[in-house]
């Protein structure tokens, strides 16, 4: 049942420090190393990759989206994300060599399915990164990397979302150890940065009160912003189909540098503006570039609030409603700025009185078209 929790989702959201621990169980050796042994791909059939889709939908896409920076950025291999729904009804480059990763909780969803269909037929081999056991998905698919992370009830989806990503992460670290990429020290560090992840993340869910009182301040407002860069950007999409899916107000996630081409037009006076802040350590270009985002959204009357790393002070000036997550490297980030989005959505959509856990038109498994 929902273990005291008033919905599904809040209980499932409680869930996503186990859920994540539960992934990397027994993953992980103590020498940094991933072991993915369960994947029925031969090392060399891992060597031989020269190309990867990553193909799913919804937010199993987002899950995509975020592992492309860390997979590419890790093994040096072309990695392209598409929506199932796209891919299936085109003619991809696809051949032997190429590693089709198809995401889906469920692993039911049709589109998924037929995609990976599809990429079989031309020879590619297929990974699913899934949540149900014995599903049609993984039993269609050549290798299977499970997520553990327990039913997941709600329509909306959260500690999948969680869970995918570091699923990814796993396949990317092992495939860049297959191929003998030197572990630069950043990614030996990785490793042990994602068995902190966990904590960090219940760290990140007794601090959500304030995002509540925010949430219930908000219920009228007719749209919502979200703007991220890096994988900040699919944390903003992220948290943009959260707010729809749930509590049906309009809202986009954009990338920050294309507000000028485009979506700034929208920005009014006191429109709420989620702006996804990346680390100001390390890789402080792309944090300076999203704090001017903020800057000039909010010279055109946006109502910021902003996610940012503890003790960040640079956003300080210019967000009317800050949210303080632990710091994490740039790449793991998105495991704790995704949580107070789906605690946002969740209860602004509470606060409208609507179902949290069966919002109107969806359903949990989409097995048409
Ligand atoms: C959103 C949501 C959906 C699913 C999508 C894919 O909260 O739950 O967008 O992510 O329908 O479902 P799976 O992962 O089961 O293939």
């Amino acid at each position: 049942e929902k273990g005291g929790y008033d919905w599904f989702m809040l209980k499932e959201i409680a869930e996503q420090p186990q859920a994540v621990a539960d992934t990397l169980r027994g993953r992980l050796s103590e020498a940094g190393e991933i072991i993915l042994d369960e994947v029925r791909l031969t090392d060399q059939d891992l060597r031989d990759v020269d190309k990867i889709f990553i193909v799913s939908c919804g937010t199993s896409y987002h899950a995509g989206l975020v592992a492309k920076y860390a997979i590419e950025h890790w093994t040096r291999i072309p990695c392209e994300v598409e929506l199932a729904s796209e891919f299936r009804y085109r003619d991809p480059v696809l051949d032997r060599s190429t590693l089709v990763v198809v995401i889906s909780q469920s692993g039911e969803t049709m589109d998924t399915l037929m995609a990976l269909r599809h990429a079989r037929e031309q020879k590619a081999r297929v990974l699913a990164i899934c949540n149900t056991n014995g599903s049609t998905i993984p039993r269609e698919s050549d290798a299977v990397l499970y997520t553990h992370g327990g039913p997941e009830i709600a329509v909306a989806s959260t500690k999948a979302f969680l869970t995918q990503i570091t699923a990814c992460y796993l396949v990317g670290l092992h495939l860049a150890q297959v191929r003998g990429i030197k572990f630069a020290d950043e990614v030996g560090a990785i490793v042990a940065q994602l068995q902190a992840m966990p904590d960090a993340i219940a760290k990140v869910l007794t601090t959500m009160e304030p995002v509540r009182e925010l949430a219930r301040s908000l219920v009228d407002v007719n749209t919502i912003l979200f703007i991220g860069r890096h994988v900040g950007y699919p944390v903003a999409l992220e948290g943009a189909l959260k707010l729809k899916e749930l509590a049906y107000i309009h809202a986009e996630g954009f990338a920050a540098g294309e507000l000028k081409h485009g979506p700034i037009a929208v920005i009014d006076e006191g429109t709420p503006v989620v702006c996804v802040v990346p680390s100001s350590k390390g890789r402080s270009l792309l944090h300076d570039k999203v704090v001017s985002n903020i800057q000039e959204v909010r010279a055109r009357g946006a109502r910021t609030i902003v996610i940012a790393e503890e003790g960040d002070e640079a956003v300080r000036p210019y967000a009317d409603h800050l949210v303080e997550v632990p710091a994490a490297p740039t790449l793991l980030a998105p495991l704790l700025t995704t949580v107070p989005l789906q605690v946002f959505a969740c209860e602004v959509a509470a606060a409208r009185g609507l179902d949290v856990d069966q919002p109107r038109n969806l359903a949990k498994s989409v097995t048409v078209e």
